[in-house]
């Protein structure tokens, strides 16, 4: 699995106005709106694409354009609806499906309640899209639905996570298909409601950039 780390102080900035609990509810919207489209410049760049001819008004020319299958974009419901304007900006001929998942708050168990997507995905570019990645147990059943689909390129794109979360999406991936997660940041730890808890952790060092784990 790979994991990237947005890296930049805009990223930083945005995420900091965010968190705070003086940011009235429109400037969050739009502040989740800013930090997906950013999340997504960099979440699609493996993005397949083919070699294509344009008429120019001079010539014609070689060009780039999105594959097909167009990707497919997937919100985790609810919140990740929040976030499909953003991802769409950047991709509008992408298809959307939907996947309805809800975290039992007693047990942190996921559990499906919706579904709208193709039966097949073979050979579609995955962006599955959900705002905070905690225990992991959402994106993981999310990860699971579309690998059973036969889906094979998954990326996740988050707003927060926590470590425990990226240990148990990364333990239970495995070899199994190329996942990639894109966080805008990677918080301290879960506190024992299993919510993440702001901070630097132990370490005191922020992790950027891109890993292999
Ligand atoms: C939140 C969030 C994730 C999940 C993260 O959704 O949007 O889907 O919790 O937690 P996890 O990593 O521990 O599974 P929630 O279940 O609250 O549903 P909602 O979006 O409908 O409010
Ligand atoms: N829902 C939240 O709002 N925060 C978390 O950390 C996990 C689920």
């Amino acid at each position: 699995m790979r994991l990237h780390v947005a890296d930049h102080p805009l990223i930083r900035h945005k995420v900091t106005v965010l968190r705070d609990k003086r940011t009235p509810s429109p400037t969050f919207r739009l502040l989740v709106d800013e930090l997906v489209t950013l999340l997504a410049y960099e979440a699609t760049r493996d993005v397949r694409v083919v070699e294509c001819e344009v008429e120019t008004p001079l010539v014609a020319a070689t060009g780039t354009k999105i594959a097909d299958p167009a990707p497919i974009i997937v919100p985790i419901l609810r919140a990740g609806l929040g976030m499909l304007d953003g991802m769409q900006r950047l991709i509008p001929s992408a298809e959307v499906g939907f996947l309805g998942l809800k975290r039992d708050e007693e047990t942190l168990e996921a559990i499906t309640y919706a579904n709208r997507l193709p039966e097949d995905l073979t050979g579609r570019q995955v962006f599955l899209i959900d705002p905070m990645l905690a225990t992991g147990g959402s994106l993981v059943a999310a990860i699971d639905y579309v690998l059973e689909r036969g889906a094979t390129d998954v990326t996740c794109v988050c707003l927060l996570a926590a470590p425990e979360g990226i240990a148990h999406v990364q333990e239970k991936v495995g070899e199994r298909a190329d996942v990639s997660v894109v966080v805008a940041q990677v918080d301290e730890r879960l506190n024992e409601n299993g919510y993440i808890v702001p901070g630097l952790g132990d370490a005191g060092d922020r992790l950027y950039g891109i890993v292999d784990l």
